[in-house]
């Protein structure tokens, strides 16, 4: 923990997070209201209420998707365990862009980097991956414009740019950037997240790339730009677009399998409307008064609402029906029950559609199929850091 009482990296989160503050330790920019207004209309709520709060080199991606020519957006998950809610913020967002703006979305996981960083089995892993996997496919990415990538399945292009890499990034740097490796798996493993980062570039050419986020990835997005700086590869620096966390459910900090207390559940992807009701009706962190005669007098602090902020920060897009939300339970009409009603039936209306279309997919090879780099993209990306395969020796 830092002094400042909290904690953020791509391996803990931890403390109340100051989001200010993070952009002052990891040299950020707040997305600003001119930056906002310049996102392709509609702008995704996550955008106009500032859920993605912050950014690096958004103007020239911007520039680019608004200008017709080439773009790209990065990515990706770690299949540690099963997904909750807070994981579909990047994918839906990078959905909701794609159809906008036709971006290449190239989505990579990273299986290794959970194998090296957690206790699970490289067979738990392999598991997860696959039914991850799914709920990636689920969200209904364009296959002609998005790639998928599997760090161990796609080996043959992951490694070689990671190995050209690898030699940027030293003992300091990462120290710096994520504290203490706890292997040396773990201390490779920022090369594969810039191999990652780049490949778009290595695959089509020099042109912006955008990697939404949340915060806590954004030291692999730095120590990306720096081998991006060093290695003249002709490729830009990977821009980003850095967003806040989904809370836990029992109150703010980052959603995640573990929530802050160790006792309060987690809301994942698979959960019913029934589950998702309990977990919302007992967990949730309430803002309300202790008493409804006290909840009407007084009302209730949205801000502090689990229910509330979970409905502003991805779950009710329509901004006027929110701001009547937060009037009404501001002023006392509207108690910490219905608020969690409310919340209970968008998030569990949305997991019954990414359900559904879960449910009609093929075959985990037949659907990945699409989405695969063709060996020409391969190639091409090995040329472009200097390697060249040994096809015809073996
Ligand atoms: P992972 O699997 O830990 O998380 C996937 C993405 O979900 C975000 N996230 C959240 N966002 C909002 N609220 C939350 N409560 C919440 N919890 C998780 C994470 O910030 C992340 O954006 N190393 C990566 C996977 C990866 C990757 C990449 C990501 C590999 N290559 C390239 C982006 C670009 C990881 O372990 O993410």
């Amino acid at each position: 923990m830092t002094d400042d009482g909290f904690t953020v990296t791509p391996y803990t989160v931890s403390g109340e997070i100051d989001y200010e503050n993070v952009l002052e330790q990891f040299g950020a920019d707040r997305l600003t209201d001119e930056q906002i207004a310049r996102f392709p209309t509609p702008v995704h709520p996550l955008v106009r209420r500032r859920v993605f709060y912050a950014g690096r080199d958004v103007d020239r991606f911007l520039s680019a998707a608004t200008a017709g020519e080439r773009h790209s957006i990065v990515t990706g998950r770690g299949p540690s365990g099963a997904m909750h809610l807070g994981h579909i913020i990047p994918l839906y967002f990078a959905k909701h862009l794609q159809q906008q703006t036709n971006a290449l979305v190239y989505l990579p996981f990273s299986d290794d980097e959970k194998y090296f960083v957690t206790d699970n089995s490289l067979e738990e892993i392999g598991a997860q991956t696959r039914e991850n996997l799914r709920d990636l496919l689920a969200v209904g990415f364009d296959p002609d414009r998005t790639r998928i990538i599997v760090d161990t399945a796609d080996a043959d292009v992951i490694y070689p740019l990671a190995a050209a890499f690898a030699p940027s990034v030293t003992g300091s740097t990462f120290e710096a950037a994520y504290g203490q490796p706890k292997n040396i798996g773990h201390a490779f493993y920022p090369a594969v997240q810039a191999a990652h980062l780049l490949l778009p570039q290595l695959v089509e050419g020099r042109h912006p790339t955008l990697v939404p986020i949340g915060v806590d990835q954004d030291p692999h997005v730095r120590v990306c730009r720096d081998i991006a700086a060093k290695r003249r590869y002709d490729v830009d620096k990977p821009g980003a677009l850095l967003s806040k966390f989904l809370p836990s459910l029992d109150g703010p900090g980052k959603m995640s399998s573990s929530s802050n207390s160790g006792t309060t559940p987690t809301i994942y992807l698979s959960d019913d409307r029934e589950t998702v009701f309990e977990k919302i009706h007992t967990h949730a962190y309430s803002g309300g008064q202790p008493t409804v005669d006290e909840h009407r007098k007084h009302g209730g602090d949205p801000q502090a609402d689990v229910s509330y902020q979970l409905l502003h920060s991805f779950f009710e897009a329509d901004d006027d029906r929110l701001d009547r939300i937060e009037r009404e339970y501001r002023n006392g009409a509207l108690l910490s029950g219905e608020l969690k009603e409310m919340a209970a039936d968008a998030i569990a209306s949305f997991l019954d559609a990414h359900q559904r279309r879960r449910r009609r997919l093929d075959s985990l090879e037949t659907e990945l199929r699409r989405y695969r780099l063709t060996e020409h993209e391969r190639e091409h990306a090995r040329r472009r850091v200097g390697h060249s395969t040994f096809k015809t020796m073996i």
